[in-house]
């Protein structure tokens, strides 16, 4: 079925939308008349009272931001308008226009009922199903055109209605409607009070056809079996083992910025991210080395053919690919037929590799079992015993793919695009990289040390969440806040509202890893009440939350540690799109210069790494072996 709503992981090549509001054009949802646009160029974050996000950059030498006394003007007009925003709501909410007051005859008729002795469980049942249940609050409605879902990168309409219409709102498209949730309570009522009460709805309908039964739109007690299965295979020995194969990858990717640095050419990081992401997570996944950063084979270019087909998909208003011939001839559902097919014979092949090298190995199974040669998640499932269809097993194995590819490379782009207009945020965090790793490749030990790495990301990742909005359908009635829902509702809870909202952030929308203290716990949902989500939360929380987190803190350090990253002189703006996660619309160029500077490395060893090793589960200090061309700069 068409949808029109974000997944929770895409390719970011398909790029329908975006995100630049025009301020001349309408806007697409019935919101108050005096609702200002504009377009503001500046550090990334939405700008409050203004239907925009500040992500525009063109060239490295506009900071984006204007004379103070600008700045502060700004800021006090949005306050103004907040708070003018906020009390027209809360006139409207008192004055009873979003209460269905349901007194009258039914109500008659049902007190009648009870008297006469019949049983209030029946009476109330009767009653809800021909819509004359007892008095309550009816959630605020907001109307807008499914024309809307498609022209912006919708979460920031969203934005701006949760600013109109409180943190719990009716969203009205055509026939269908959404309830936007941006409170942090109902949130955690939904993903983890009463999560049973709570399906994947129309994500789960949309991926069907490449993840089928995974366990991201897997419900019920397929997602309860497999969940239990797959968890234990990201033990802590094996996330640790990762470390060396994020720094083998990342090297490979310094590598190649060396040689752009050398000849003087900008580069496109979002998809070099991309590449990047997909090759750790081929071979942390399945032990397959797609090697996107080095060849463009046939099996890459398969993988983002379904992975555009799945961003497609959710945008569009037409289900063509459930129309009955139609889908049997047209040449793009046979490409993607084609591509599906290229991707599940390797995922077979790769099985029956890993199953040939399960039946001869003399290893005993363990809880933190890992073979060292193929340390992959697949490898483990094999080894347990895993007793799956041969289906389901290739269905976990692309859903890890796509979840663990996406959204990593989308934190990384969006992190070094809100590094290069923030040049003190970049100079602490090279200094903390320079002091604690120096030429060494990060370890285990690292990842603890790395504190002000750490706040980058996560800040990074509170600005841009990905995905933005986590769906969930309703499959029993319940109580949201104060509202009554029923079964059946399509919910999307707005984590970009919730991680934008400028009652819980001061200064919502400005890059500042410093608001989270070093020395504090690392933020999550927990610490903090469901108003910061970055890996969701709950039962269906993200099971590769320590993987990735390890990952960004390699890629980023590493990288920082070797060049300096500006936004290209000329380069396209960088816009937002909508998409399971946020992308660029036109990539972000930048200029990689090497760093003159030489780190500080002052008593640190430095053995060589292992040559054919890409796991390096030891936490002894590595660097790279052919430190020359790695570091020419250095040498
Ligand atoms: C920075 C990178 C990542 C981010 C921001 C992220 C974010 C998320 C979020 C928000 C959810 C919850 C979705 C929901 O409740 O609807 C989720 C679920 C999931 N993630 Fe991640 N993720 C990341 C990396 C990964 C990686 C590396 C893997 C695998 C190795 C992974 C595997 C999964 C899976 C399997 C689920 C579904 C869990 C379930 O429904 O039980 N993710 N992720």
């Amino acid at each position: 079925m068409a949808a029109n709503v974000p997944l929770l992981q895409f390719s970011p090549h398909s790029l329908q939308t975006r995100l630049h509001i025009n301020p001349t054009k309408s806007h697409p949802f019935s919101l108050s008349s005096s609702t200002p646009f504009s377009k503001l160029n500046g550090a990334g974050g939405s700008c409050r009272g203004c239907a925009v996000i500040r992500c525009c950059s063109y060239n490295s030498n506009e900071s984006g931001r204007g004379p103070k006394s600008v700045e502060d003007g700004v800021k006090s007009v949005e306050k103004l308008l907040e708070e003018k925003r906020q009390a027209e709501l809360s006139t409207r909410i008192a004055s009873g226009e979003f209460t269905v007051q349901k007194s009258g005859f039914p109500s008659v008729l049902k007190n009648s009922l009870l008297k006469m002795g019949v049983p209030k469980e029946i009476l109330e049942f009767l009653f809800e199903k021909i819509g004359a249940g007892e008095d309550c609050p009816k959630i605020p409605k907001a109307k807008g055109s499914v024309s809307a879902m498609r022209s912006d990168a919708f979460f920031i309409p969203l934005y701006e209605l949760y600013l109109t219409y409180g943190g719990i709102f009716r969203l009205t498209l055509g026939p269908k409607s959404f309830v936007i949730v941006s409170d942090p309570s109902i949130a955690k009522r939904i993903l983890k009070d009463n999560s049973k009460a709570y399906s994947k709805g129309i994500l789960a309908e949309i991926l069907d056809f490449v993840m089928g039964k995974g366990l991201i739109p897997a419900d019920g007690e397929i997602w309860r079996i497999r969940r239990r299965t797959i968890v234990p295979a990201l033990h802590q020995k094996y996330v640790a083992a990762m470390i060396g194969l994020f720094g083998q990858a990342a090297d490979r990717l310094c590598r190649k910025l060396d040689q752009a640095a050398s000849d003087g050419e900008d580069v496109e990081m979002e998809s070099l991210f991309s590449r990047l992401t997909l090759d750790i997570i081929g071979k942390a996944v399945f032990n397959y080395d797609f090697d996107s950063l080095k060849v463009d084979t046939g099996i890459v270019e398969a993988v983002y053919t379904v992975l555009r087909e799945a961003e497609d998909r959710s945008v569009a208003p037409i289900p063509v690919w459930e129309i009955p011939i139609w889908k049997d001839i047209s040449p793009r559902q046979k490409k993607v037929k084609a591509a599906l097919k290229l991707v599940n014979d390797m995922l077979d092949d790769l099985i029956a590799i890993c199953k040939r090298m399960v039946d001869e190995e003399e290893l005993q199974f363990h809880e933190e079992y890992m073979n060292e040669q193929d340390p992959s998640i697949l490898h483990f499932l094999l080894a347990s015993g895993d007793d799956v269809s041969s289906k389901q097993l290739r269905d976990d194995l692309m859903t890890l793919l796509i979840a663990g590819h996406e959204t990593s490379a989308a934190v990384l782009t969006w992190t070094f695009y809100l590094l290069s207009k923030e040049p003190s945020a970049m100079a602490k965090l090279q200094n903390e990289v320079d002091a604690i790793l120096g030429d060494r490749f990060p370890t285990l030990a690292d990842m603890k040390k790395l504190k002000y790495t750490t706040r980058v990301i996560n800040e990074s990742m509170r600005l841009y969440p990905q995905p933005p909005v986590l769906i969930r359908r309703s499959l029993e009635n319940d109580m949201l806040g104060k509202y009554p829902i029923k079964r059946g509702e399509d919910i999307f809870i707005s984590v970009w509202n919730l991680h934008h909202c400028p009652k819980h952030w001061e200064e919502a929308d400005r890059f500042n890893p410093e608001r989270w203290p070093l020395d504090g716990p690392n933020p999550n949902e927990t610490n903090q009440d469901f108003s910061y989500l970055p890996f969701g939360g709950g039962p269906r929380k993200c099971v590769g939350d320590m993987f990735a987190t390890f990952e960004n803190i390699v890629a980023v350090s590493m990288l920082v540690r070797r060049f300096n990253f500006q936004i290209a002189l000329g380069a396209p703006p960088v816009e937002m799109t909508t998409g399971a996660t946020i992308h660029t619309t036109q990539g972000l160029k930048m200029t990689v210069t090497r760093r003159t500077r030489p780190p500080i490395v002052p008593t640190l060893e430095m053995p060589t790494v292992r040559s054919n090793s890409s796991l390096n589960i030891s936490e002894t200090n590595t660097a790279p072996d052919e430190k020359s061309e790695v570091y020419p700069s250095l040498s």
